[in-house]
């Protein structure tokens, strides 16, 4: 009984008792595969190849007709080797001795060459060994190669020179659009970075720079928040706000109308970019712009507005836009504290031009540090992306001055899972704020617009006619008495603050700053915290009263 090879053998082909050969292959006519060698599954040897003694090749390796792969060559698995390509093996080949004596087959030091996983090598080119091709590289057609050729690099010539990277579907790669030192392949998506070891590049799976974490945020961002607008991450929303006053043009000279009842942020990114924030007073039942206020404070120098949507409730974007139009003038949403929050059915931060959202640690969502600018088209978003990445575009071809305001990829994986968790938490805010609003006594309860989602990034009441001192006090005795944390944002209106120090008169935003108390609504307060919340706040207000 005769066993019948798994691979198969073309009339005239001459393989070694001892050589293996994986099932699945293919040896066509004339071929040789010599004593020792080793072939995996499904390999392919054309017409006239010759596969020298003790050579090793992994599975899936193509070795084309009339291929000199002399010994000891190794082939990591799925190498292709073109027509008539020759692998030598000799450091110092000569047939003779310096006395004409012959050379004999032991008294010579083999060299090989190695191919690793994918390499591909173009007919007709010649390895000069030792010589190892990195993985995935390519050597076009009639090169010589005579020094290591690294992973992805594709090289051509003679001798051998590095043209290009390509990826493992063989295409060239271009360099990625963040302007790092990234390179993506324009058919399969995959990224690649550099690999300091080979001096090649490797495929990018655990990258922590800007990369595709980033890339996926900021789209899952704009599809799940912002009514699917063009959205770029960054390192903090102060660094967005800051970004988008820039890529809007804002310079000195210029005015922008701002709340005063914020956080400073919101005015500082409007006196860095070197131009004046103009402070305009509050509603007083939402704490967002009086659309009036606003109106009278409009310019000549005017160019653009900066609402915020404090506490999680939107601000009233149909009439600041309104005004806006009739003005000629841009919007841009401060929806740091807003995250879901709308407005007569559209999301915060797809009214404006711009937008930013913070994802600081404490905001209804975070990715650990960062922050995001959602914007009105592709235009302004690639300026916000030039600014965050030093100008660059592609690296090192600066179009304008910028910063290093990138956000990683590791804060990216963050929030792609917080942002998975924002609609839970976020109706467990408005469950808890639903509560208060039936439950507590003593104290003014925040407001809900008709036509506002309020997300409530805070939970904050008034201590209707209260001092400052009143109102401290009251804090005081809700943590102190009755173990209840709470916040005052913000006690001093951010137009008397010393960086500013503005001489205006804003009735409601003074009242504000001396009244607002903020209580826990964070949505990993309980029912039983929650109830705790309630009889404090109801006990402090009636020891008050
Ligand atoms: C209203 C407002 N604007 C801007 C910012 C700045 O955001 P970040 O802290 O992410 O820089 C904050 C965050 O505290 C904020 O509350």
């Amino acid at each position: 009984m005769t066993n019948t090879p798994a691979y198969r053998v073309a009339p005239g082909a001459d393989i070694a008792e001892d050589a293996v050969i994986g099932a699945g292959s293919a040896i066509w006519h004339l071929a040789q595969i010599r004593e020792g060698a080793v072939l995996g599954a499904d390999c392919i040897v054309g017409r006239g190849a010759y596969i020298g003694s003790g050579v090793e090749m992994g599975a899936g390796c193509k070795v084309q007709n009339h291929a000199l792969v002399y010994e000891p060559a190794r082939l990591a698995e799925g190498v292709f080797v073109g027509p008539a390509v020759v692998f030598t093996n000799d450091h110092f080949p000569r047939a003779v001795n310096p006395d004409l004596s012959l050379k004999s087959a032991s008294d010579w030091e083999p060299v090989g060459v190695t191919c690793e996983q994918g390499a591909s090598i173009g007919a007709r080119a010649v390895c000069v060994a030792p010589v190892t091709i990195g993985a995935w590289a390519m050597v076009a057609a009639g090169a010589t190669v005579v020094k290591d050729v690294p992973p992805h690099a594709l090289v051509a010539g003679v001798p051998a020179r590095r043209l290009a990277w390509v990826g493992r579907a063989g295409e060239k790669l271009v360099p990625a659009s963040d302007g790092t030192d990234a390179w993506v392949c324009p058919v399969t998506g995959e990224w690649y970075i550099p690999d300091e070891s080979t001096g090649g590049l490797q495929l990018a799976s655990g990258m922590v720079a800007q990369g595709p974490e980033v890339a996926a945020f900021e789209e899952e961002f704009g599809a799940a928040l912002v009514a699917g607008r063009e959205c770029v991450a960054v390192n903090s929303g102060t660094s967005g706000q800051h970004l988008g006053m820039l890529a809007l043009g804002l310079g000195p000279g210029d005015e922008v109308i701002v709340p005063s009842f914020t956080f400073a942020a919101t005015a500082n990114s409007v006196a860095v970019s070197g131009a004046t924030p103009v402070f305009v007073d509050v509603d007083p039942e939402t704490f967002t712009l009086d659309p009036a206020a606003v109106e009278a404070a409009i310019t000549e120098r005017t160019v653009g507005i900066q609402p915020v949507h404090l506490y999680g409730h939107p601000a009233p974007m149909d009439e600041l836009l309104r005004i806006a139009d009739a003005h000629g003038l841009w919007i841009f949403e401060d929806a740091a504290q807003a995250h879901g929050a709308t407005w007569q059915g559209a999301p915060v931060g797809s009214f404006g031009r711009g937008a930013m959202f913070s994802l600081y640690p404490t905001k209804n969502m975070t990715s650990g540090e960062g922050g995001m600018v959602a914007t009105d088209g592709p235009e302004l978003a690639r300026q916000v992306r030039l600014l965050r990445n030093q100008g660059m575009e592609k690296q090192y071809a600066n179009e304008v001055a910028g910063f290093n305001n990138r956000m990683t990829d590791i804060h990216a994986a963050i929030g792609r899972v917080q942002l998975g968790k924002l609609p839970a938490w976020t109706a467990r805010r408005q469950e808890l704020a639903a509560h208060f609003d039936a439950h507590l006594e003593g104290v003014v309860t925040p407001v809900v617009r008709e036509g506002a989602v309020h997300v409530y990034h805070q939970y904050t009441v008034r201590i209707e006619g209260a001092s400052a001192a009143e109102r401290d006090a009251f804090a005081t005795a809700l943590r102190e008495e009755h173990a209840v944390g709470c916040g005052v944002y913000y006690p001093t209106p951010v137009h008397r603050l010393d960086t500013f120090r503005v001489d205006l008169d804003l009735p409601v935003t003074e009242m504000l700053a001396r009244e607002v108390l903020s209580i826990p609504v964070h949505p990993s307060v309980s029912d039983e915290a929650r109830d705790r919340i309630v009889a404090a706040v109801n006990a402090v207000a009636k020891a008050g009263a």
